[in-house]
């Protein structure tokens, strides 16, 4: 019997690579897509399934509680990726993220209950834990210790599914994924952004000394880990999604480099983002019981989204407008005028 999946957020990165898997691994597929195209969502991202007689795109905003009950009443199974995301972004204006992360999950939820949905599958984060010192993982049941202004809103959207597990018994399963790589992504995010500045041969500004990791997940990667929660998970259980492919920042810039054959001498440190995690590590045992890993390690998965980079310049071009220069402007201005030359490499 087919199945109308509610999948809010489906024209960001993540969102859009899952509703491309989705529509394309299972037939009796049928979705909805609820976004409010902020300045992340990209209708170009799900350009080739605009046509297809199970996809339907609505423009909306997940915290109006009329559309989404609406929405929700033709709904088996809920995906909810629809979030502010942007860490940096997250420290010049954190109410954004406080009113679409933490009550637009809550709106989602009480739809959900209302409408007896089958599954709520929600995307949480593994920065919830905050900073993981070397040498140690997370596990889902380590408790919580978000530090930046986003990271909490997650934590918090995060409670609110706890509370709808406890009091009403909703079937949510919880997400925590790493730091995904691949098409598709916003410009302002590490990978991305390095990769574009490298092809305009403009400085990439690595915050501070470089020595942060970060555990470098495909999104395909991701997408399936999803897929396999949301059909196989428990309910009321979280899953953390991370590959293990730890990275150093500067070597990420180094990589880039050598994959955009652009010189080293393009690296810029500046000053560093304030809070700034060090390390994010999460165990993912729990998943791998469910049959999942990862079929890509971080060269492999940061070479892929490079090569989609170079060759979809009319994609990152379009995205890179004058907004976004704007917010660039704001975010690395200062820094990069202030980064004296003796910090270059
Ligand atoms: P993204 O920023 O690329 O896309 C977010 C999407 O949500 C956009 O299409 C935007 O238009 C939409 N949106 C924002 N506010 C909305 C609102 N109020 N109503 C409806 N739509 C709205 O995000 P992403 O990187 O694809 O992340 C997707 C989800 O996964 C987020 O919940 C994020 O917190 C989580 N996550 C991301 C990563 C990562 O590495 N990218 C890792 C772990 C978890
Ligand atoms: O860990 C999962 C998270 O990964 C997601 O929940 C977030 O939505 C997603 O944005 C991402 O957060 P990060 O802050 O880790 O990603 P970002 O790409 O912003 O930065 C990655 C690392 O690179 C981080 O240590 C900060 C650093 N960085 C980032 C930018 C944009 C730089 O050194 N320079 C930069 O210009």
């Amino acid at each position: 019997m087919a199945s109308t999946y509610l999948i809010t957020g489906g024209c960001g990165f993540i969102g859009s690579n899952f509703i491309l898997r989705l529509l394309r691994q299972r037939q009796d597929a049928n979705v909805i897509n609820l976004d409010k195209l902020t300045y992340a969502g990209n209708q170009d991202n799900l350009r080739d399934i605009a046509g297809d007689p199970r996809y339907r795109f609505v423009q909306g905003d997940i915290t109006d509680a009329a559309l989404v009950g609406e929405l929700m009443e033709g709904a088996d199974r809920v995906v909810n990726f629809a979030a502010e995301t942007h860490v940096d972004r997250s420290l010049m204006e954190p109410g954004a993220f406080i009113q679409t992360d933490v009550y637009g999950t809550y709106v989602l939820l009480e739809a959900a209950r209302q409408a007896r949905v089958e599954r709520f599958l929600h995307m949480s984060t593994d920065e919830v834990y905050g900073d993981v010192p070397e040498g140690q993982t997370s596990r889902e049941t380590d408790a919580l210790n978000p530090r930046s202004p986003y990271a909490a809103s997650k934590a918090g959207a995060e409670m609110q599914c706890r509370a709808y597990i406890e009091t009403y018994g909703l079937p949510v399963v919880i997400a925590r994924p790493a730091n995904n790589v691949g098409p598709r992504q916003h410009v302002e995010k590490l990978v991305p952004l390095f990769t574009t500045n490298a092809l305009r041969d403009e400085p990439l500004p690595v915050y501070g000394d470089g020595r942060q990791q970060r555990d470098w997940l495909f999104v395909e990667d991701n997408c399936e880990a999803l897929d396999l929660i949301l059909h196989e998970g428990e309910p009321g259980e979280v899953y953390n999604v991370g590959a293990g492919n730890h990275l150093y920042n500067i070597d990420v810039a180094h990589l880039i480099l050598d994959l955009t054959e652009k010189p080293r001498s393009l690296i810029t440190h500046v000053e560093d983002r304030a809070g700034h995690d060090r390390r994010y590590a999460v165990n993912s045992d729990k998943l791998r019981a469910l049959g999942w890993a990862p079929r890509h390690d971080a060269t492999a998965g940061i070479q892929k989204a490079v090569e989609w980079y170079l060759q979809n310049r009319w994609w990152w071009e379009k995205v890179r407008d004058e907004s976004f220069q704007e917010y660039y402007d704001k975010q690395y201005g200062k820094r990069l005028a202030e980064a004296k030359p003796d910090h270059r490499e």
